[in-house]
């Protein structure tokens, strides 16, 4: 029997993916999304790709909640985009709303589903389902390591004038402002870049990576990134429906690792079909672990507003 995704919001990010997905021909895709009639125009028009594509898969256009029973996974990217300068967290209360209210209704249907959490603050989101749900911290896995490491990954491939997927680069902490890249562990073809690149450059590499969202937000003006998002948690889906065990940086909750507790972070995970099988603890020196820790109570701080704001 083929998998089923359920991906919860219809818009750039949900549709992109689903085209993924579709074109993989990988899994079952139910699109869903609260505004009538979008969800099954996308479906619809992805379903009639399919013979070019050559994908055999069903895909399911809906806003009634019982079309997602039965899950593998659910994606949730509902919610409200940023638009130019706004950062990630000016989303957390509405957002908050609709993710606890996807979480309700998906989790009652898919009692073994692996939740993929998308929409932005995306580790307090993360946070928030984890709270409805009542599920493993373990099933409850955000993306946002992935896309920053692939930001990273380009710019440092442009400056070696190299091939983007022979540079591998690691961002960890939360997906937000104080989210850390980590040059010791970024390699080109598994030399590290600080023997390729001068310590000025790489600086300047961070700052492009850590504004990267915002880069894009600036230039598009009406929403936020959406391929390499997309891409990113295509990624996540397919380690966890095929159970690849591939090592991915992605936001998972800590329970102990690198010394904390209790909220969410990115971190290098091995991802399969029970979600996060693994966190990888890495020996960091005295400033990584500063930036790391730093961020993390960045993603706190976040998690304890929202409970202030009694969401
Ligand atoms: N239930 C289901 N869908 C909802 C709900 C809800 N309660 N509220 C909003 N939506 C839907 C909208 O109707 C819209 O189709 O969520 C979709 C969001 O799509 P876009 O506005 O295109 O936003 P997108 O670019 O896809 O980003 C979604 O992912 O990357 C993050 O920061 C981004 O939080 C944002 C999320």
């Amino acid at each position: 029997m083929k998998k089923k995704v359920s991906i919860i919001g219809a818009g750039n990010v949900g549709a992109s993916l689903a085209q993924l997905l579709v074109y993989s021909g990988i899994c079952d895709v139910v699109l869903f999304d609260i505004v009538n009639g979008v969800p099954q125009g996308k479906a619809l028009d992805l379903s009639e790709a399919c013979p070019l594509w050559g994908s055999s898969i069903n895909i399911t256009g809906t806003n009634d909640y019982k079309d997602t029973a039965g899950s593998d996974v659910i994606v949730i990217t509902a919610g409200l985009a940023r638009k130019p300068g706004m950062s990630r967290d000016d989303l957390l209360s509405a957002n908050a709303k609709v993710v606890a209210d996807v979480a309700k209704n998906t989790c009652q249907l898919s009692r073994d589903a692996i939740f993929i959490v998308v929409t932005n603050p995306m580790d307090v989101m993360a946070q928030v389902t984890l709270k409805v749900t009542g599920f493993n911290p373990d099933m409850i896995i955000g993306m946002g390591g992935i896309l920053d490491s692939a930001r990273f990954r380009t710019f440092v491939a442009w400056e070696l004038g190299i091939a983007p997927e022979d540079v591998e680069a690691l961002v960890m902490g939360g997906h937000g402002d104080q989210m850390v890249p980590m040059p010791r562990f970024t390699t080109a073809k598994g030399i590290s870049i600080t023997h390729l690149i001068s310590e000025d450059r790489i600086n300047k590499l961070i700052e492009r990576t850590k504004n990267g969202g915002a880069e894009i937000v600036g230039l598009l003006k009406t929403g936020s990134a959406f391929y390499a998002p997309s891409a990113s948690t295509f990624q996540m889906v397919k380690s966890v429906i095929l159970d690849e065990k591939r090592l991915l940086p992605c936001s998972a909750y800590l329970n102990g690792q690198y010394g904390l507790k209790g909220y969410y972070a990115g971190v290098p995970v091995i991802l399969g079909k029970k979600g996060v099988e693994k966190i990888i603890e890495l020996p960091l020196n005295e400033q990584e672990k500063s930036a790391f820790e730093k961020s993390f109570e960045a993603v706190k701080g976040l998690v304890q507003n929202l409970n202030t704001m009694g969401g």
